[in-house]
């Protein structure tokens, strides 16, 4: 049976617990106290005194006021807990559920003697590693049975199926500890399942069901919240009565959905965040109860089936993050009831239908990240109860009158980022008509300035005009917009220059993160007030100092001066902020002095810090070593004066360690431990006066350069998230930036793939010969050790690096014949012999035959088609075969975009959305698309000299 079986069979498993407390609350109030049977008093009393409630750690236990004496004591139906047959005086329900039982429980428990029992609710106490007892079976009129989040373990005993009239059966939860190998089983789900066919809720969620999982589905061996058996014929008896079916975030659920052959009281549907695909069948139309359908981020393709259309009842419907294609079905326009429509990222094309006006009740719309052109209907405007309306990147274009917006008065999320559109803005029109927006998107808008209504504006907590074009200061009125709730305020990539000259501070209270990069301002930093988390000023024309005013600020996370004009010292007590800080990044200013003192402690968050390209000077603050978090030292072009920092082997996490161009001196020495920085991957130590023999001891201890795992693809950065609005999650990530010398050029890095290897030892006075050892670095793309005083030979070794695209060993006092073996180096584009005293014959064919006599000139004795020396008795090789120029290129070619492309991510913010508690995280691809405009800025080649 393949895998397109699965919904049936989820059908039969899933459960919501929402539908738990209707029922349980349906019988739990009678007036009339019915008296209580003396064996079922002693058996209650039994089961009571077979815990422990540790009264310290609970806040009320049900169980504190069943007493053998005193008031009440007689009648166990007045117990807190108890439930008893108005006639008959039979207890048949009781609660005990967050009791602080503790204790084991089993078949020879008080409980079993309440054979009378209908409702049975242990849940959330602490059974501390028992068994569901097997004396279960006593409760044979038992409807409602939660065994839920109590630390039961093991196999769930078979006689829970005897219990046929069981509506509500609910073992989740029950997990101690993460221990897997604990968490109940069942073995036979199938016949486990048999007889109940009374039921209509069952959740599963943490029960081993593996021992049933066939073959096929053996490759998710470590799901644990659902695992699932084939299906087979009596779940599709089981589904016939199921109304809610809730898998989501069950990561690996693979399946497709069957087609529907008869009408399903299903209402609720949702498989979010699995990897269910396929196409929606036609036949879905049968699920005609249907309120919610939920698909976001599962893997479904083709189009979105018309007869969704027929749903009429369906108030939710997101099918967002899949890969559907095609348009908004006209069909949709009988769904009169939804409240909320996503269609994000599915790549929907055509235009926006204009009858969506007609959808009155809607109050959520995303149509966001998708290939829509045209305009934005003004019938939208006939949506006064929509809230949030998402629209951004997509190719609509046409002019858009503001105030369309206007009469939804309860909007207050639109996000129109990363179109074509141009916004006209009625001046005439009380602009403070506008409904109050808490989060507002005008991003790549092509605004030429604040637009007015912004005046009026006092509840923004999100507010974003990212790449337009609006130039000059910004307004002061603008300084006086939602002063108290603005958190998170995107300015970057515009034309400001500055903030009015009055204002000392940002005037917002609650601001969060500023993003100010990419403009023009100049004078001096914007001080923003102590709230704030994520400043970025980056790239503009600020001058002046740093106000020690930094210094207070100590929810500071990210702080990014950049390429800006900034001098002076930094402030001694910015090392105070290091505890919160991740990332600091103040390259490409004009600071000097000394590096302060950081004061990190075990609370220390920092990842990154980078000073390079300033003039700073002396040594580096000892105190870095307490910084344990820390994967990226950049200090580059300073005049750092110090010997190796071996002591910064303390910290294990250290992926990237650039030293370039300072003023370290002395030998590096070895190692004090074995795993002493073995997470490097970027180490560049070129241009300083490092003497002595090369660290072979180090690269011994290099793993990180050693493994390659192509398939990945991420890269180093700095990640950290914040909710907002309560509905929404920020995301921002730094990523680690560097300029390296490599391929004969220096090369900014705005990002640092993750699988990323490099080592530049050049341009210092290092002797000796070349350890064997580097060829066991395997991931490294760039060797650089020239300018140096290397002797003896190029060990052959150097051929095992497969991946390595840059090879430099010139300007030493390196012997004997090129090795041969160099030539199974495929990528490799730069190579680099220049300028000692190899001899011999070039090896000919493959690579070599691209490079010209650059790489080999300077070296007297050897000879080849690329020197003017050409080799007696040479042999005519042609070139290898194995590596088509096309090939060379495409691979190139595609090198290059990658760089490209995620330099783009520099500032890679996350949005995501939670709607109904779900959390729908997404990266904004507009971000992407807005960067070009001045990617060139990050990407910069410069000749070397
Ligand atoms: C299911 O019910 C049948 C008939 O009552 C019974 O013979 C069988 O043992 C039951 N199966 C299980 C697993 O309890
Ligand atoms: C599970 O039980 C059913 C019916 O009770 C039986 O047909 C099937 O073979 C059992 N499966 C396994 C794996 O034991
Ligand atoms: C899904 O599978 C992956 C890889 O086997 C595993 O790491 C992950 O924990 C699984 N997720 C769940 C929810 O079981
Ligand atoms: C809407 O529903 C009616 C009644 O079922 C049907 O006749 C009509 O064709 C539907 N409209 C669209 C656009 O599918
Ligand atoms: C729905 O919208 C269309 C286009 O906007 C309009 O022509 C039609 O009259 C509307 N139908 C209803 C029932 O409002």
């Amino acid at each position: 049976m393949g895998l397109s079986v699965c919904l049936s069979m989820l059908l039969c498993l899933f459960l919501k617990l929402a539908i738990l407390s209707e029922i349980v609350v349906s019988d739990s109030f009678t007036s009339l106290q019915p008296s209580c049977h003396e064996d079922e008093r002693s058996a209650l009393l039994l089961f009571k005194e077979s815990f422990f409630i540790d009264k310290s750690s609970c806040v009320y236990s049900k169980l504190s006021e069943w007493k053998s004496e005193g008031v009440n004591a007689s009648n166990c139906c007045s117990w807190d807990g108890i439930q008893c047959d108005e006639e008959t005086g039979y207890v048949i329900g009781l609660d005990v559920s967050s009791s602080c039982l503790f204790g084991s429980i089993n078949s020879s428990n008080g409980l079993f003697n309440l054979v009378h029992l209908r409702s049975l609710d242990l849940s959330d106490n602490d059974f501390s590693y028992s068994q569901i007892p097997t004396a279960i079976n006593q409760f044979s009129g038992l409807e409602y049975l939660n065994l839920s989040f109590s630390g039961f373990i093991g196999q769930v005993p078979m006689e829970i199926s005897q219990l046929s009239k069981l509506v509500v059966l609910d073992l989740s939860l029950n997990y101690v500890d993460d221990k897997e190998f604990l968490l109940p089983r069942i073995y036979n789900f199938t016949s486990f399942l048999q007889n109940l066919t009374s039921l209509e809720i069952l959740d599963l969620r943490y029960v081993d069901l593996s021992s049933t999982i066939p073959n096929f589905l053996s490759n998710f061996s470590s799901l644990t919240s659902l695992r699932l058996d084939v299906l087979l014929s009596p779940y599709r008896i089981l589904c016939h009565f199921l109304r809610i079916l809730d898998v989501r975030f069950n990561e690996n659920l693979t399946g497709q959905l069957p087609e529907f052959h008869q009408r399903s009281p299903l209402r609720i549907l949702r498989l979010q965040s699995t990897k269910f695909s396929g196409s929606l069948p036609s036949s879905i139309e049968k699920l005609d109860m249907l309120v919610m359908l939920s698909a976001y981020d599962s893997k479904f393709s083709g189009p979105i089936p018309s007869s969704l259309g027929k749903l009429t009842k369906l108030t939710f419907l997101d099918l967002g993050k899949n890969n559907f294609g095609g348009y908004i079905p006209s069909s949709f326009q009988n769904l009169t009831q939804l409240t909320a429509l996503h269609l994000p990222f599915t790549q929907i094309i055509g235009q926006i239908p204009p009858w969506l006006g007609n959808l009155t009740k809607l109050e959520h719309l995303d149509l966001s990240n998708n290939q829509l052109h045209g305009p934005i209907p003004e019938s939208l405007s006939k949506l006064i109860n929509l809230g949030t309306l998402n629209l951004h990147l997509n190719n609509l274009g046409g002019i858009v009158r503001f105030d369309m917006f206007f009469n939804m008065k309860k909007l207050t999320e639109l996000q129109l980022n990363s179109n074509n559109l141009s916004m006209f803005f009625d001046k005439t029109n009380a602009s403070a008509a506008a409904p109050q927006f808490k989060l507002l998107g005008l991003a790549s808008c092509n605004l030429n300035e604040f637009p007015d209504f912004l005046k009026h504006q006092n509840e923004l907590e999100w507010l974003t005009l990212v790449g337009n074009n609006i130039q000059g200061q910004v307004p002061e009125w603008m300084c006086n917009t939602s002063l108290d709730t603005l958190v998170t305020l995107y300015l970057n990539n515009n034309f400001l220059t500055g903030f009015p000259q009055n204002l000392k501070f940002l005037p917002w209270v609650n601001l969060r993160n500023l993003f100010l990069s990419y403009n023009m301002l100049k004078g001096a930093l914007p001080i923003p007030l102590p709230s704030i988390m994520i400043y970025d000023v980056s790239n503009n024309m600020l001058s002046g100092e740093v106000s020690p005013l930094f210094c207070n600020m100590s929810s500071l996370d990210s702080l990014d001066l950049s390429n800006n004009n900034l001098g002076g010292m930094i402030p001694k007590c910015m090392g105070n902020i290091s505890i919160s800080l991740s990332a600091l990044s103040l390259r490409n200013n004009s600071f000097h002095g000394i590096i302060p003192q950081l004061s990190c402690n075990n609370e220390s968050n920092l990842r990154m810090i980078d000073f390079s390209d300033n003039q700073l000077q002396g040594q580096l603050p000892r105190s870095l070593s307490k910084c344990m978090m820390l994967e990226s030292i950049v200090l580059s072009n300073n005049q750092l004066n110090d010997t190796f920092p071996s002591w910064l082997g303390s910290l294990p996490e250290l992926k990237v360690l650039s030293l370039h161009n300072n003023e370290f001196h002395g030998e590096i020495g070895k190692p004090h431990k074995e795993l002493e920085f073995s997470k490097l991957q970027v180490i560049d130590l070129s241009y300083n006066n490092f003497i002595g023999e090369l660290p072979s001891q180090y690269i011994f201890n290099w793993n990180a350069m050693k493994g390659i795992n192509p398939s990945d693809s991420a890269y180093l950065n700095a990640e950290w998230n914040f909710s907002l609005l309560n509905n929404y999650m920020v995301g921002n990530n730094e990523a680690y930036k560097i300029t390296i010398s490599t391929k004969g050029v220096l090369i900014y890095y705005g990002v640092i793939p993750e699988m990323f290897a490099f080592i530049d030892l050049s341009s210092n006075r290092f002797e000796g010969e070349i350890p064997d050892l580097f060829g066991s670095l395997k991931a490294l793309r760039s060797l650089n050790l020239s300018n140096n005083m290397l002797t003896g030979r190029i060990p052959s070794s150097l051929g095992n690096i497969t991946l390595l695209e840059s090879l430099d060993l010139s300007q030493n006092n390196l012997i004997g014949e090129i090795p041969q073996k160099l030539k199974q180096l495929g990528f490799l584009a730069r190579f680099n012999v220049s300028h000692n005293n190899l001899t011999g014959s070039i090896p000919q064919g493959n690579q070599f035959n691209t490079f010209d006599s650059s790489s080999f000139e300077g070296n007297p004795a050897l000879c080849g088609d690329q020197l003017l020396k050409k080799c007696r008795n040479s042999q005519f090789s042609p070139p290898a075969p194995s590596t088509s120029e096309e090939d060379y290129n495409a691979e190139s070619l595609l090198k290059l975009d990658w760089k490209f492309v995620l330099a783009g991510y520099i500032t890679g913010l996350v949005v995501g959305m939670v709607l109904d508690n779900i959390v729908f995280m997404s990266r904004p691809r507009w971000f992407l698309k807005m960067l070009p405009k001045r990617i060139s800025n990050n990407l910069e080649r410069r000749q070397r000299n």
